[in-house]
């Protein structure tokens, strides 16, 4: 499968772990429909880790386990379905998953059939317990030509934390995305490490293969299975920002049955999707005339039709005044042209003053500009 455009749904493992089941994915994929979420581009509701016995069956087959999941892994499909949503599982490249469970190696082809016959649509797939003489690249690879023939339009979400330098060898996988990081756990100090992370590895992102830097935290103040210190508000909106604009996928971690309004108006705001889901999927630029530090990150990316997305990001503590130069955008005052740029979360314009423009920003916080390229 080719997917266009970086995936979005919501996966179970920040909150829930191992204590998934039946109602709660039924009661998740009902929220995910009714509260709009769905109509903003969730479309992915994907089981992790957890779900399944810890013995195939005499056939070799996984089975779901009866006690969390007691109509089956096809039921659930159905419901999820039913919901106009799509439905993932988790499997693992190795002998184990990385709770234990029955992982797929050497039963890559079973599995996918199994997969396609419960009316799987998408899976994640770890990398716990691998073999250590069987490179990695030959493991994705096996899996990536298993789906491809098992009859079902499946998505492959690769999950092997960029370890091994699987940005050289992923796109070989016919995954559609591919975790670049390692595991997010809910603080601030976790988002701004991914972030880090992520600076070296964007050109290795874009259109049919998405660097993954993991699911959000947004929402999740603490509570649930990687919830520790938990984040504030407007930490989550510039984790949610920052995720958007480097082209990640967008799948949500928080118990979504219980969202403050704050973490809906986050996860929904269809103009950061918009940069998110550009169809164009080009790499963002770090601003080299900005004066950059760890605690401040500027980025820009052309999208499709001419405009251009701006993000300022402050990761520290203390307020910022951050500020840059539209020639390095390309617009030298020769052009002619200038910026129209306004900034998506408070709806303010930006001053362009001799070519720069100057914004502050509060702790934590982070403006995403859209702009427009207008005549002077
Ligand atoms: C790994 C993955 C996580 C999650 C857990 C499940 O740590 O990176 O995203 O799937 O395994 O055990």
């Amino acid at each position: 499968m080719v997917k266009l455009t970086p995936p979005m749904g919501w996966n179970s493992w920040n909150t829930y772990g191992e204590n998934i089941n039946e109602q709660l994915i039924f009661e998740t994929a009902d929220r995910m429909a009714q509260s709009g979420l769905l109509g903003c581009g969730y479309e992915y509701l994907v089981i992790d880790d957890c779900w399944s016995l810890r013995e195939r069956d005499a056939n070799g087959r996984l089975v779901a386990d009866p006690e969390k999941f007691p109509h089956g892994m096809k039921a659930v499909a159905d419901y999820v379905h039913g919901k106009g949503l799509k439905f993932g599982m988790y499997s693992c490249a190795g002998n184990m998953t990385c709770a234990g469970y029955p992982g797929s190696f050497e039963h890559e082809f079973i599995d996918a059939a199994t997969f396609a016959e419960w009316g799987v649509d998408f899976l994640k797939y770890d990398y716990c317990y691998h073999s250590p003489l069987i490179p990695g690249e030959y493991l994705y690879r096996r899996m990536g030509l298993a789906l491809e023939n098992c009859g079902r339009d499946i998505l492959f979400s690769a999950c092997s934390w960029g370890a091994d330098e699987t940005h050289e060898w992923i796109k070989t996988s016919a995954a559609s995305m591919w975790r670049s990081t390692g595991d997010i756990v809910d603080t601030w100090e976790s988002i701004k490490d991914l972030a880090a992370q992520q600076k070296k590895l964007h050109p290795f992102n874009g259109l049919g293969c998405f660097n993954d830097m993991d699911m959000l935290v947004v929402g999740m103040h603490g509570k649930g299975n990687v919830g520790l210190k938990g984040c504030t508000d407007i930490q989550y909106r510039t984790h949610f920002s920052l995720w958007a604009f480097l082209g990640s996928p967008l799948m949500i971690g928080c118990d979504i049955r219980d969202m403050s309004q704050e973490t809906y108006a986050t996860l929904t705001n269809a103009e950061i999707i918009g940069i998110n889901q550009d169809p164009a999927c080009r790499q963002p630029y770090l601003l080299k005339g900005f004066w950059h530090h760890d605690n401040l990150i500027a980025y820009a990316k052309n999208l499709a039709g001419g405009d251009i997305a701006i993000g300022l990001f402050n990761m520290s503590g203390d307020k910022a005044n951050a500020s840059f130069n539209l020639d390095e955008l390309g617009l030298p005052g020769s052009t002619g042209k200038t910026l129209l740029a306004t900034e998506i979360w408070t709806h303010k314009q930006a001053a362009v003053k001799n070519a720069n423009i100057s914004w502050e920003l509060a702790p934590y916080d982070c403006a995403v500009f859209r702009a427009k390229v207008v005549d002077k």
